[in-house]
């Protein structure tokens, strides 16, 4: 049994990084199921399909013809390392998008299941303990203050060499919080075992050092 620990959270929670440096620490491997829906939505949006129920098959085809490849935080679109395009202001709301249509969750399932190997996995998303992973030995569920996670994501796309308000940062969050938590599959809620985590105040290394004392415990 491979060990799985599942980070969980709304957007800007600080998953990714709590995630990546868990993994690092223990030598894990790492698994952004966020970054699988941002390719699809890349990919769909390059391919001028409309992101909702009408092109829903079409958008499951286009997954299985472009078979996305996704190693410990990189990842891989035919070949071409699409690691920055997807992280641009408005393929987070389209990710959002196109991760509430149930095929494309289907179509997603396997290639997340898949990156559980050993040594063991560290995977951070809305669904990890809930859908994914059900069995993981831990599961955490990572918030922080609307405001927190705004200005968070502020910083993270100043450092991408993207410009945005945050104002509307804060707008587009609140949205994709109500659309990620109403939809009807795998909506974002705490898998009923988890542990709730709230960041705003604790630095990065806190974090990971509440979330190692859990593991070891
Ligand atoms: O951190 P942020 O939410 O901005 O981005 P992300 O984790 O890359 O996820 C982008 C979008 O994909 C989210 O708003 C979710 O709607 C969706 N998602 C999902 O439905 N299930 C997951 N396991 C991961 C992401």
């Amino acid at each position: 049994e491979v060990p799985v620990i599942c980070i969980d959270g709304p957007s800007a929670s600080g998953k990714g990084t709590l995630a990546s440096e868990l993994a690092k620490r223990l030598g894990y491997h790492y698994l952004d199921s966020g970054a699988l829906y941002r390719v699809t939505a890349l990919a769909a949006t390059r391919a001028g399909l409309s992101l909702d129920a009408e092109h829903e098959a079409n958008i499951v085809r286009l997954i299985q013809t472009l078979n996305p490849r996704f190693d410990d935080g990189r990842i891989w679109l035919n070949g071409e390392d699409c690691g920055t395009a997807i992280r641009a202001d408005d393929m987070g709301g389209k990710a959002s998008q196109v991760s509430a249509l149930p095929g494309v969750r289907a179509a997603l399932l396997d290639l997340q299941r898949r990156a559980a190997r050993l040594p063991g996995l560290v995977a951070d998303g809305r669904d990890m303990g809930t859908v994914i992973f059900p069995q993981a030995p831990l599961k955490v569920f990572l918030t922080a203050t609307p405001e927190t996670r705004a200005d968070r994501r502020h910083k993270q796309l100043m450092a991408n060499g993207f410009d945005a308000k945050l104002s509307d940062l804060l707008a587009d969050l609140q949205a994709r919080d109500a659309r990620d938590t109403q939809r009807s599959v795998a909506p974002l809620k705490p898998a009923e075992d988890a542990k709730p985590l709230d960041n705003s105040q604790l630095g990065i290394e806190e974090s990971v050092q509440q979330v190692l004392s859990w593991w070891l415990a």
